[in-house]
Parts: C-alpha cells; sequence; structure tokens
C-alpha cells in the first residue's frame, strides 16, 4: 500500500496512529537536531518530522530532500508542540521512522507556492508544476463539480448527452474555422465545430426532445481574456418550447450554480432587457450592471447650443457622471484621453466638465459654451458637487456607445465598482437578427444563420432587413456574455430566405447546408436552444481575471500551446502523405 491516508486529513484525533503518507515536498526546514518537512498532495499539507538524537541517518536523508521531491514517509502520528490554526492538519505532525524517495526532482523553475514568482509563459512551459499549486487545482476542482451539477440538473429535466462528431464540415459562426486534412480524400478538408449547431439540430429532427453535450468548439479568431481558440460548451438544445420555456428552463440551472457554488441567490426572475435598451443605456451587449454611470444622452443640451463644431456635427453626444472625481488633474484627464483615442478604443478626444465641489465649474469646453449650458449638462446628468462628468461624441451613434462604453468599465475598475463577489445577471433580448459586416462589407447574422426572426418582423426581411429583431437571448453577468441561444428556424422556406438576405447563391447554400435544409423536409419540429460557455461560467464563479486559469492546458494568446510547441511544422514525409504543399507567403 502507497499510503494509508492523504495529507490532508489527519487531525488529532488521528494522534497514536500509524500511518503512510505520499505526496510532494514543498518545503525543508532544518532547526536544531529537528528537520521538518512540509508534504504535499492534493488534498492538503502534513508536516513530517524528523529526529536526529532518534534515527540520525534518517535525519540526514531527510535534509538532503530536494523541493518536489515525491516521496513516501511511514511514521506516527503525533500531536504538534506548536500547533499552526492556518492548516487544516496544524494539530498534529508525523515522526517518522522510515523514507521512501519515489522520484527525484530537478529544482522546479517557480516556486509551488498560491504566490508563486514565475511568469505567465514560464508557468505556461511547466503547466504540470503550476497545476500542483493549489489554487490552480482549486478552480479545476470547481470545474469538476460545476460540471457534475450541470450534468445533474440536466439530466433530471430528461436532456439526454450526446456526443456529435469533431471531424465535420464548416459551421459558419463568424468565426475562422480550424481545418483537418484528409489523407484519404486527397485536397479536402474536415473543419473542427465552431459549436455542434446544425448537429444538435438534427438530433432535433431525429426527434430526441431534449439533448445536451459538454462540447469541445474551436474558433480562429483573435484571443482575449475570455476567449480561448479550443474551449468548451455546454450547448443544448430542445424541441415544442418558446423563448419563456429556454429562458425559465436554463434560469434555474444558473440560479442552482449560483447558490450550490457561491451561496448567492440571485433574483427570480431575472432582468431582461433589450438590445436597443442595452445599447443605449451602456454601450453594450452585455452591460455590466455591478454599478451604475447610465450613459446620459446630450444632443438636445449640447447641439447647437455653442460654437464648438465635433458637437454641432456630430450625431450622438453622450456622457457619464463618474461620482467624486472632480479633482482629477490634468495628467489624469490627459490619461483618459489617451485611453479613448488608442486604436482599440477608436475615439477622437474626451470632454469633461468637473462639477467642483466648491460648486464652480470648469470644462475642457468652456470656451465654446456658457456656464448656464455646462449647467444644464450636469444637471440633466444629475451631477452631484465634485463630481467630473466625461463625454464623447461622434457620427455612428452606436460606435460612440460603444466607446462610452469602454470608458465606463475603465472608471467602473478605478472606483472599484467592478467587485468579483457581486453578481449581476440579466437576459438580453431582442438581439438584431443581422449586423453589419465592415470586413466584408454585407449583412453578417448577429447569432447565427438559423435563428428565427421575430415572426412580427419577417415582412421587413427584404425591404429593412436591419430592423429585423431576432428570437435571440444571451445570459450575461458581470459584464461577460457567458451563454447565448436562440429560437430556430425549422422551416425551409424561412431558412431559404434567410441565406438570400445573407448573400448566400442557391447553390452555396445547398452545397453548405444542403443536409440541414433537407432535413427541415422531413417533419422538422419548432426548436430552441442555447449555450453556455463553460470556462467563462467557472471563471465568473471562480473570480479569475482570464478564463485560462479554470483550463488544464491552454494557449497562450498567440494560440500556442507552450509546453506541447504546438502548432509546429510537419515533416515533409506527413506533408506527402496529405498532399500538402507548404507556401508561406513573405509577408506573412
Ligand atoms: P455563441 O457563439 O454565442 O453561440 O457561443 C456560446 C457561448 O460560448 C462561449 N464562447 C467562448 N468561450 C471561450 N472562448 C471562445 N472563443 C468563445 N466563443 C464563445 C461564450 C458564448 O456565450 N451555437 C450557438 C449557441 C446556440 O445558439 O445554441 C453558439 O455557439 O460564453
Amino acid at each position: 500500500m502507497y499510503r494509508t491516508n492523504t495529507c490532508g486529513e489527519l487531525r488529532i484525533s488521528d494522534v497514536g496512529k500509524k500511518v503512510t503518507l505520499a505526496g510532494w515536498v514543498q518545503r525543508t526546514r532544518k532547526m536544531g537536531g529537528m528537520t521538518f518537512v512540509d508534504l504535499r498532495d492534493r488534498y492538503g499539507i502534513t508536516q513530517l518530522v524528523f529526529n536526529e538524537a532518534v534515527d540520525k541517518e534518517l535525519c540526514e536523508r531527510a535534509n538532503k530532500l530536494g523541493r518536489e521531491y515525491c516521496i513516501q514517509a511511514k511514521g506516527l502520528v503525533q500531536e504538534r508542540q506548536s500547533k499552526n490554526d492556518k492548516m487544516e492538519t496544524g494539530d498534529i505532525e508525523i515522526i517518522v521512522n522510515e523514507l521512501n524517495i519515489l522520484s527525484p526532482s530537478l529544482t522546479p523553475p517557480f516556486t509551488i507556492e498560491d504566490n508563486t514568482d514565475g511568469g505567465d509563459e514560464l508557468r505556461m512551459k511547466y503547466r504540470y508544476l503550476d497545476l500542483r499549486r493549489s489554487v490552480v487545482r482549486r478552480n479545476l476542482e470547481l470545474r469538476h463539480r460545476m460540471t457534475i451539477l450541470i450534468r445533474n440538473f440536466l439530466d433530471n429535466q430528461k436532456f439526454i448527452e450526446v456526443e456529435t462528431p469533431v471531424l465535420i464540415g464548416s459551421t459558419p459562426e463568424g468565426a475562422r474555422d480550424f481545418v483537418v486534412p484528409s489523407r484519404m480524400n486527397p485536397g479536402q478538408f474536415y473543419a473542427l465545430p465552431q459549436s455542434p449547431q446544425t448537429l444538435k439540430q438534427l438530433l432535433m429532427v431525429a426527434g430526441f426532445d431534449r439533448y445536451f453535450q459538454i462540447a469541445k468548439c474551436f474558433r480562429d479568431e483573435d484571443l482575449r481574456a475570455d476567449r480561448q481558440p479550443e474551449f468548451t460548451q455546454v450547448d443544448c438544445e430542445m424541441s415544442f418550447v418558446d423563448q419563456d420555456d429556454v429562458i425559465n428552463l436554463f434560469e434555474e440551472m444558473c440560479r442552482m450554480l449560483f447558490k450550490e457554488i457561491r451561496g448567492v441567490d440571485i433574483p427570480k426572475p431575472l432582468q431582461q432587457m433589450t438590445w436597443h435598451e442595452a445599447m443605449r443605456r451602456f454601450g453594450s451587449d452585455k452591460p455590466d450592471l455591478r454599478f451604475g454611470m447610465e450613459f446620459v444622452e446630450l444632443m438636445d443640451e449640447f447641439k447647437g447650443k455653442g460654437e464648438f463644431s465635433v458637437f454641432n456635427e456630430a450625431n450622438y453626444i453622450g456622457g457619464i457622471c463618474v461620482p467624486g472625481c472632480a479633482d482629477y488633474s490634468r495628467k489624469q484627464l490627459n490619461e483618459l484621453t489617451d485611453f479613448v483615442k488608442r486604436p482599440q478604443v477608436g475615439a477622437q478626444g474626451l470632454v469633461y466638465i468637473k462639477y467642483n465641489a466648491d460648486g464652480s465649474i470648469k470644462s475642457s469646453v468652456d470656451k465654446f459654451y456658457s456656464q448656464e449650458v455646462l449647467q444644464g449638462v450636469l444637471k440633466k446628468m444629475d451631477a452631484k458637487s465634485g463630481d467630473l462628468a466625461l463625454i464623447l461624441s461622434g457620427s455612428n451613434a452606436n460606435k460612440t456607445r460603444i466607446q462610452l462604453c469602454s470608458l465606463r468599465l475603465l472608471m467602473g475598475d478605478r472606483l472599484g465598482l467592478r467587485d468579483k463577489n457581486v453578481f449581476k445577471c440579466l437576459w438580453i433580448i431582442d438581439f438584431p437578427l443581422f449586423e453589419w459586416s465592415d470586413e466584408e462589407q454585407r449583412l453578417m447574422a448577429t447569432h447565427h444563420p438559423f435563428t428565427m426572426p421575430n415572426p412580427d418582423d419577417i415582412p421587413l426581411l427584404d425591404a429593412h432587413p436591419e430592423q429585423v429583431r431576432a428570437k435571440a437571448y444571451d445570459f450575461v453577468c458581470n459584464g461577460i456574455e457567458v451563454g447565448g441561444g436562440s429560437l430556430r428556424i425549422h422551416d425551409t422556406k424561412l431558412q431559404e430566405k434567410m441565406f438570400e438576405v445573407l448573400g448566400f447563391t442557391p447553390e452555396r447554400a445547398e452545397a453548405q447546408f444542403g443536409f440541414l435544409m433537407n432535413a427541415f423536409k422531413y417533419g422538422a419540429p419548432p426548436h430552441a436552444g442555447l449555450a453556455f460557455g463553460l470556462d467563462r461560467f467557472v471563471s465568473i464563479l471562480a473570480g479569475l481575471d482570464s478564463i485560462r486559469d479554470c483550463i488544464a492546458f491552454p494557449k497562450n494568446n498567440n494560440g500556442r500551446d507552450v509546453m506541447l510547441d504546438a502548432p509546429a511544422a510537419l515533416d515533409q514525409s506527413q506533408l506527402d502523405e496529405l498532399n500538402l504543399v507548404v507556401d508561406i507567403k513573405e509577408d506573412k
């Protein structure tokens, strides 16, 4: 037997027991004739004691143990003289009488402690060591627990877990596909699923009625803290349901998770906000409701009321009132201006009005506007003395709102208003069915091409597609889109119309989606569904800054696995077998 107990379970009631423990050396301390070793495993840390006076040779061997050696120790549980109430096992220690080195260790490249000295890349390269740190391990334990809770919840609701293939054809969801060459079909490629979207719809046609899958998804897109090229969805689909049925059921699942994992009761029912309202009030389809600073539209207050051409020519002028920041220095205000002018934000400039504590008003545009105009603006913004009004303008209302949203979130961070232990969830509904893509110069499906238009708006599909609302909904928590879904089109004619508006020729629609359109000809039930991003859900409940921290082996921001050194070039023989020629263009 390698061990009788784990390193996390022995207590004062175990004193006098002979035990065998196995684990890793966290650290070794020599104090006089005594050597103390902290032995760690997944469950905790237990102190081992070696006494030179009792067994000199054994004690010398203990002194030679390096950090992260994997060892086995046999001995007697005894009460500690100086107890450590910070450790669960802090009342006891093991007087060791036998020590076996199971596996020595090189000196680890960083300390395996909660607060490590290792940088991101180094920890990624040695991820198996990083995973020995309890903070990282705990995230994976939480992920496991959430997965079990989700599976049980859905099983109780009669959902069936079905695995769908990973080698499939392209499933356009707005990102690029990862592709896999086929050796047996020269010149042809599989695509990895961006989600199991079409397959789960086929399962509804097949009559499965309630499907779920903890599914790996792959998207070749630019990475951020909440995006990985491969990630996991809790993917669900149901037949014979409307939007409220889906929202109610999954809201219940979320409520259960918040309660079980964090002991938090989220409101019942959750707030639902239309996409338009979210954009107008917060400049985002995933508003962070942990704090206020709602947008105040200032067109009437500014337009034509002064000589400031930027505002006079704008189609949108809006601001936020930042509490207690009227004392911001010129340097701080310049920093904010630089922030909004960064390419990632894209504003032209920033206007401020300080409502000073003494009641005076100071503004970057006071040479253009009278004090009365500025006072009117502050009144509209409900500003108190001591507050700072920050104002943006632009020709495109929604683009300007999105810029103002970045500023709002920055100020929320600065004022410490985005507390990780507070959870504000809501549903965003009534998304536009299409959005204009500057890159592609055409309308794209906001969600995906299978989303049902709002029946009231179907007559607008030809003349005003941009005004058509979708039967789509997102679950948002603390400014993060955790999940999203929609009612689906189950009518071949309507689906064909959708492809037409999206600019697909009938031939291309047939080539890409013929299988789905064909299936719809065989009695497709009305169906709807959604998918939660499991990595995002775990990281919110664990209070993490990046989803990487709850993924066992994540990729870095360049999409690389630095531990496996992937992606990598292929041997010529492999390329030959796949009939591939690599031709990297100079500018790449
Ligand atoms: P959507 O594209 O909105 O919908 O994705 C659903 C959820 O998946 C998560 N997510 C990601 N998480 C980490 N890294 C990524 N790169 C990433 N991309 C998305 C988000 C998101 O809310 N098939 C539809 C769902 C449906 O309609 O049923 C879909 O995939 O949390």
